[in-house]
């Protein structure tokens, strides 16, 4: 009898913390040259074949490079493997084409997530002031896209393209673009990059959160800079509940009062909080939004529940998370690791199945998702000791 034909690696199934990081590490291991020698971008698919993704680096959507670059400071921190470094310096040249002449115009306020995870965190490894210029140059084209008037950072579109659909326009997920001006403040001792941060801060805690602590995906202001009414993109509908929003929420105003000592931040992060871990079902994982109609799929968003464990880690690290939020921070973590969640598979290159992603307003698909996989690696690096310091 002939031996049976193994044709590819048998999935792993985590049962540590530990586990599911060096999962985590291998597959960032593989990742990031092919990445590096891609002409796209990579960002989410469904079978977790993340160069299928059409968009390229220079194009204005661009947001989510970066989780697999955060993911190789992650593994290096962890394995002290320099082969990560080196991979990583492969993918610069793009980071610094993209801060020139006109694509430094092609930007939207995502420049937060892709700088902090990328030229912050090299900078804090590796001391090299290359990687803080860089930073640097980052943080202050995300200041230009500022609106005075309103208070707000403006999310999409150019902006020398005032006419657009996207002039007035603001998100919740620009919670976790502060960070890099905040840091960029810290660097300089200019003390402008810090106060866009509060102003846009203090827009979205009276615009955003609702009275019953839910979340606004988007919500769009007046030429004049009024605030004019709540808008969406990600959820199921304006008035829905986007779980993913939730997180960014609870993680954006966590870390805001890290960097501000500001209680109302705070109290916005412990709220949104205490409303996400209320909305949980016996799933763990939430679904991608907590108001769907009867009848819709009720797809989970497993980068969501990545997201809220980074928050309530953050939380936990400034002293304030209470006993439910750590019990449901260990239960996120343990579903995640779980093989409902989690692929083993060393060939795959996703980590985290059934992240949510739109397939327009109200249309939900399941899929791996970057951002998942790198706040999912954030979270065990956290449990683990691994200092996070880009943030
Ligand atoms: N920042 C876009 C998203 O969370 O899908």
């Amino acid at each position: 009898m002939s031996p049976p034909v193994i044709t590819e690696p048998s999935p792993k199934v985590t049962t540590t913390l530990r586990e599911a990081f060096d999962l985590c590490v291998a597959k960032t291991r593989n990742n990031l040259v092919p990445l590096a020698n891609s002409s796209r971008t990579w960002a989410f698919d469904v079978d977790g074949d993340y160069p299928a993704w059409e968009e390229r680096f220079l194009e204005i959507g661009n947001w989510t490079t970066s989780f697999f670059t955060g993911m190789g400071v992650l593994a290096w921190l962890d394995t002290g493997d320099k082969q990560f470094l080196h991979d990583l310096a492969l993918i610069e040249p793009r980071y610094i084409a993209k801060m020139e002449g006109e694509n430094a115009k092609e930007t939207m306020h995502d420049l937060g997530f892709l700088y902090s995870l990328y030229s912050v965190a090299l900078y804090k490894a590796t001391g090299e002031s290359r990687h803080r210029d860089l930073g640097l140059r980052a943080a202050q084209v995300l200041a230009d896209r500022f609106v005075p008037e309103g208070d707000y950072i403006r999310a999409w579109g150019r902006m020398d393209e005032p006419d657009t659909h996207y002039a007035g326009l603001a998100i919740i997920d620009c919670m976790m673009n502060l960070p890099l001006l905040y840091w960029a403040s810290e660097e300089t001792g200019d003390p402008r990059f810090k106060e866009i941060a509060i102003r846009h801060s203090n827009t979205t805690m009276k615009a955003f959160i609702r009275n019953d602590d839910s979340v606004y995906h988007a919500y769009r202001f007046d030429p004049d800079g009024q605030p004019k009414c709540g808008d969406n993109y990600c959820g199921n509908f304006v008035e829905s509940h986007w779980a993913r929003g939730n997180s960014w929420a609870m993680y954006g105003f966590a870390m805001g009062y890290r960097y501000t000592g500001d209680p109302r931040y705070l109290d916005a992060s412990l709220r949104t909080t205490r409303k996400f871990i209320s909305l949980l079902d016996d799933e763990v994982v939430p679904v991608w939004d907590f108001r769907l109609e009867s009848g819709m799929e009720p797809y989970r968003d497993s980068s969501a529940a990545a997201i809220a464990a980074c928050a309530i880690q953050e939380l936990e690290t400034l002293g304030k998370a209470d006993v439910d939020m750590i019990r449901t921070k260990k239960t996120l973590l343990a579903r995640l690791i779980s093989p409902d969640y989690l692929d083993g598979n060393p060939v795959c290159r996703g980590l985290l199945k059934q992240g949510e992603i739109g397939d327009g307003v109200g249309k939900a698909k399941s899929a791996y998702t970057s951002w998942g996989d790198y706040y999912f690696m954030e979270a065990l690096g956290r449990e683990l000791g691994i200092p996070i310091t880009w943030w």
